[in-house]
């Protein structure tokens, strides 16, 4: 398992680099891998942007998937169930997929965030048919 602690936006691609190489190494496919990757980015850089400081675990967990964990002490999400339920929140930079991009990349999603507290977000990307066999 990795952590990483992100404060600025040289731990987005730290992390990114990081997501990457344990999805070649666990035999994620390419379209697999960017889906992981993208999803890494998103979240780290919502950290950086909106929180300040926090951490993304990295989790292989063998024949099921890769867990990626992204939490901080930050001041929340107040309007979650609106940007969940897409009613067009409007982005700061509008140039990402955002959390609702993550939760459609991946195969699992959570998140849970309170006011004051920070935000925690969990996602899996699993390891599909036919690429993980057993070999002993
Ligand atoms: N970790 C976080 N802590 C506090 N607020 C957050 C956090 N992540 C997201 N938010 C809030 O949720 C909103 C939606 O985030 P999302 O990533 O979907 O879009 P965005 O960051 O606004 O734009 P984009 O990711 O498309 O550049 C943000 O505008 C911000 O207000
Ligand atoms: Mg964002």
């Amino acid at each position: 398992m990795y952590r990483i602690v992100i404060e600025r936006e040289d731990d987005v691609y730290m992390a990114s680099t990081i997501g990457k190489r344990v999805a070649e190494d666990f035999g994620l496919n390419k379209s697999q891998q960017t889906k992981l990757v993208v999803s890494i980015m998103e979240l780290t850089r919502n950290i950086v942007f909106y929180a300040g400081k926090g951490e993304l675990f990295i989790k292989p967990v063998p024949s099921y998937g890769i867990e990626i964990v992204a939490v901080d002490q930050g001041p929340g999400i107040p309007n979650l169930d609106q940007i969940l339920n897409n009613k067009k929140v409007h982005s700061k930079t509008g140039l990402g997929l955002g959390i609702t991009g993550v939760k459609r990349l991946m195969d699992e999603f959570e998140i849970t965030s309170t006011v004051h507290q920070g935000t925690k977000v969990r996602a899996v990307k699993w390891f599909s048919e036919g690429q993980v066999s057993q070999i002993d």
